[in-house]
This record gives structure tokens, sequence and C-alpha cells, in this order.
């Protein structure tokens, strides 16, 4: 992979000068879903798949990006001098988002650069290509300019762009994931502090299996700024008798006992689901530090079916493949992952039982949507790295 990326570098930008080739993985959340922006718990992992990068500063300020992703948009080209949000740079408006966020936080990043990347992460799919991207980019940028930052500002800085360059309203889930990975662990962060532990993800004879709905989904043009301002007027509502200051911060008894206190009922229901997967998320947490991992499994499909009634944020597609795959031997939990509606679920079946499970989802879901699915069995891996 290493020599295959210099080479089309060299294709595309010449071979002056000094370049390296970076890596930063995609993520999957196991639990813990429309949590983040709530001041609740998550539990994500970085995977093994991701996006990489060969990257050189240059002399001048010229920014020239081209991706082996989308290889017809050529070498999109624009400066590090007041870098804007502009429709035809396309993709290269997410790492133009974290220049100016770096520069907009004080970082000396005063050169231009070409960059060549390549993702292996399906597009749209909900495991984080963008925040992928975002932190690549920041790590990159860390390197060339000697520039002295944490991974978990490298994960702030990814998620300011894309709130303020990018426009979506995300919260830190997806950025801090990517970031902060470690192999074979899961990330147990509460993003009212970001205090965090990393969990030791001891699946014994089971595998993550991630089922792709091939149903594209982004979250600009998705509801998700949308359930994030419903939560908002909910907690609003609360506070008028509670003095919380985030839904994350409630227990599922003091949600019952004020409940009432939230007037519209849908907004009632969004609330809901944040209380009460907030906790489900400590609780798995504390399944899987008991090796319980069924009552993890559990814990997940109980997680779906709030996301699938209470918060809406499903559809046909995850819905269908979730229960297809509840349905199989060998499974020991399932639900959807990242923002929803459309996008990957993600389950944990016994290895024995993997093949049969992705044969038999794979048909029945087919036969329903009229589409094919698309199956991952993953490994959980670091953060960015030099290679
Ligand atoms: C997207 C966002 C995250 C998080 C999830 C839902 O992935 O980027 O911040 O809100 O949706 O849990």
């Amino acid at each position: 992979m290493k020599k295959e990326l210099l080479q089309k570098f060299e294709e595309v930008f010449g071979s002056e000068g000094e370049y390296q080739v970076y890596f930063a993985p995609g993520r999957v959340n196991l639990i813990g879903e429309h949590t983040d922006y709530n001041g609740g718990h998550v539990f994500p992992c970085a995977l093994t798949i991701g996006t990489y990068a060969v990257a050189r500063k240059r002399n001048d300020d010229k920014l020239r990006f081209y991706s082996l992703n989308f290889k017809g948009l050529g070498v999109i080209e624009s400066t590090i001098v007041n870098p804007e949000y502009k429709k035809e740079d396309d993709w290269t408006n997410y790492p133009k988002g974290v220049i100016w966020a770096m520069q907009k936080k004080g970082y000396p990043v005063n050169a231009g650069m070409d960059v060549l990347y390549f993702g292996n992460i399906p597009n749209a799919s909900g495991l984080s290509s963008s925040a992928s991207l975002e932190v690549l980019t920041g790590f990159i940028l860390r390197n060339l300019f000697s520039l002295k930052v944490t991974n978990t500002e490298l994960a702030l800085i990814g998620q300011y762009s894309e709130n303020n360059f990018n426009g979506v309203n995300c919260g830190i889930m997806d950025q801090f994931a990517v970031a902060m990975g470690k192999k074979n662990n899961a990330i147990f962060l509460d993003t009212a502090d970001l205090s965090y532990e990393y969990a030791p993800l001891d699946l014994g004879d089971a595998k993550i299996v991630i089922m792709n709905t091939n149903k594209k989904r982004g979250l600009g043009d998705s509801k998700y700024n949308e359930r994030r301002s419903e939560c908002e007027s909910a907690l609003r509502d609360l506070q008028k008798v509670l003095p919380v200051t985030a839904l994350g911060e409630l227990t599922e008894e003091q949600f019952e006992e004020y409940q009432s206190a939230i007037i519209d009922p849908i907004q009632r229901k969004r609330a809901k689901h944040a209380v009460y997967e907030n906790q489900r998320t400590i609780k798995a947490v504390e399944a899987l530090k008991k090796n319980d991992l069924t009552l993890f499994g559990k814990l997940m499909i109980a997680s779906h079916v709030s996301l699938q009634y209470d918060y809406e944020v499903t559809g046909i597609e995850l819905d269908t493949i979730v229960e297809a795959a509840l349905r199989q031997e060998g499974v020991i939990g399932a639900r959807m992952t990242g923002a929803g509606f459309g996008g990957c679920a993600v389950s944990i079946v016994k290895e024995a039982a993997v093949d049969n499970f992705i044969k038999n989802v794979s048909k029945e879901y087919s036969d329903k949507i009229g589409y094919l699915a698309a199956f991952y069995v993953v490994e959980v891996g670091d953060g960015p790295v030099i290679l």
C-alpha cells in the first residue's frame, strides 16, 4: 500500500522534496448513539480501515489536493491564505476546513502543501470517513509545521471545522474515536468533560461484523441537526423544573419523574432516548468488563429499538438488516451505528457462524430492499500514524 501511494503521489505531484505516508482510521460506535451532543457517554472504537495520505510542504501558498477516490475531479487547488468554503472545491472543503480551524486557533500553518488522499472506508456509510479525513489532515499539519497539539485537540479542531466550516453540527464522538483509537480497545468517553477510559474489547470467539445497507446518507441532508434542536428544546423545558445542564445528567428515574415538563410529545421521545441510551452505554461497558457479552448484546438491541421508535433515525433499510441479523444463529447483538437514516449497522457474531450469517442476512436484505448490502468483518485498530 505504502509503495503504491508514494508512486501515485510522484505521478501526480512529482518527486522533488520530502514527503511521507500517513494514516488515520475510521470508527464504529458500539453503543451510545446520539448521546454525544447531549453530554452523555459513547463507546466507539477505531478500525483498521481508514484514510491514507501522502503529503509534502510547499514553498508557496498553494494547496493542491488529489484523491484516488475522486480521480475524475483531478487536482483541486486553493490557497492557505483565508481558506473559504466553496461548493466547487467538493471534498477538499474538509481538509481546507481543518487548515482554517488551525489558523483560527492561532497555529502557524503558513505554507502550502501537496496532498494525495486515499480512503478505504465506504463513503457516507456512517463509519466516519469525514472525521477520518479531518483528523488525518490535522495530524499531517502537526507533523509538517511541528505544532504542539495533542490528539484530543486534533479531535476538537476536526469537530470545530466540521461545525463551522462545513456546517454540520456534529458532536465530538467521531473525531475523538479516530484521534484516540487504540488497538483492540473501545473508548468509553464521557462527552460532558471528555474524560475517557480504554476498555479491552475481549470478544472471545466473536467478531464485529459491520453491515452496510448501501443506503447513502450525508449528515448535511439528514435530519441530524433537527434531532439536535429537538433535544435542546426538551432540555429547556426540563430546566424549568430541574437544575440540569444536559440530558446526559439525568437518570432514568429522574426522567420518568420530570418528563411531563417536556411539552411536545415528540421532543419527549427524543429526550427519553438520549437519557436511556446514555444509561445503557454505562451498563454496557460494565457488562463488557464482567465479560457478560450476552448482556452487552441485549443492550445493543435495546439501543436499536430506541433509535427506531423514540429517536426515529433508522428507516426501512437499517431496520430490515438489523431484524434479519437478529434472526441468525450465533448473533450476540446488532444495532444501527452512527447518525442513522441509512449507512451501517454493527453486529457481534460468533466467529464460526459469520459465513452463514453474512449469506443469510445478505439474502433477506436484498429480497426485501431490492439491492445488495455489504459486509465487513473488522478489526479494532490504533489512531493516526506515520507509516
Ligand atoms: C454522527 C455524528 C456524531 C454522533 C453520531 C450519532 O456520527 O458525527 O457526533 O452524534 O452521529 O451518535
